[in-house]
């Protein structure tokens, strides 16, 4: 048998980091902020770019960095990329946020402020496996382990809320939070980025520039 499986392609992997200052700091200055409920879904925050307050500056520039080295690790590109909205969302018990994605944006992130151990998820839905496999064979049993293909079959993967963790994918992932069974709130703040302008390359004629 000289069988090889040989990986092709795959979408751009989940970035991961830690925040190392003071996550307490941050969860007092999210709370002053006034939110706003959204009918069963998570209440969101009336302030739309919360990372630009002054007392978040430290914040925002650690979560910059994080994506200025996302880019440069995986796309091998060094080029400044800026935070454009970013928002908090607080969701108590029965509470969810319904899959969807982000558009006008790049990369889009989650930093996870104040969650507990029974907190909610974040799920991530594969996008890539619909437009490349048109049979799904799947009969509700499954008889054999999962192997290095996980990746490739899984519909959705899910990040677990770890207090100061913060996580970056390419915004056109659906992504979504199911209902909250947790007696305690779980907060978040969210953003969108967009790579500074000009970007792309005049000779392939794909350059984005302002025409001011
Ligand atoms: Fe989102």
């Amino acid at each position: 048998m000289f069988d090889q499986y040989i990986n092709m392609f795959s979408p751009p992997p989940l970035g991961v980091t830690q925040f190392t200052g003071d996550i307490k700091y941050v969860q007092k200055i999210i709370k002053e902020n006034q939110f706003e409920s959204n009918g069963g879904w998570n209440s969101i925050s009336n302030d739309k770019c919360i990372l630009d307050l002054p007392e978040l500056v430290t914040l925002k520039t650690y979560i910059s960095d994080f994506v200025h080295r996302y880019v440069l690790k995986v796309f091998r590109i060094n080029h400044k990329i800026d935070i454009t909205q970013s928002w908090s969302t607080i969701t108590n018990n029965g509470e969810e946020h319904p899959d969807h994605f982000h558009v006008n944006s790049y990369l889009s992130g989650v930093m996870f402020v104040k969650s507990s151990e029974d907190s909610p998820p974040l799920s991530l839905q594969n996008n890539i496996k619909v437009p490349t496999i048109s049979l799904d064979l799947f009969d509700g049993n499954q008889n054999l382990p999962q192997n290095e293909f996980a990746s490739v079959t899984a519909t959705t993967f899910s990040v677990a809320p770890v207090e100061g963790s913060i996580v970056l994918f390419p915004s056109l992932t659906p992504h979504g939070v199911s209902k909250s069974k947790s007696n305690d709130e779980r907060i978040i703040i969210a953003f969108n980025t967009f790579p500074r302008l000009p970007f792309g390359c005049k000779n392939e004629t794909n350059l984005v520039m302002s025409r001011i």
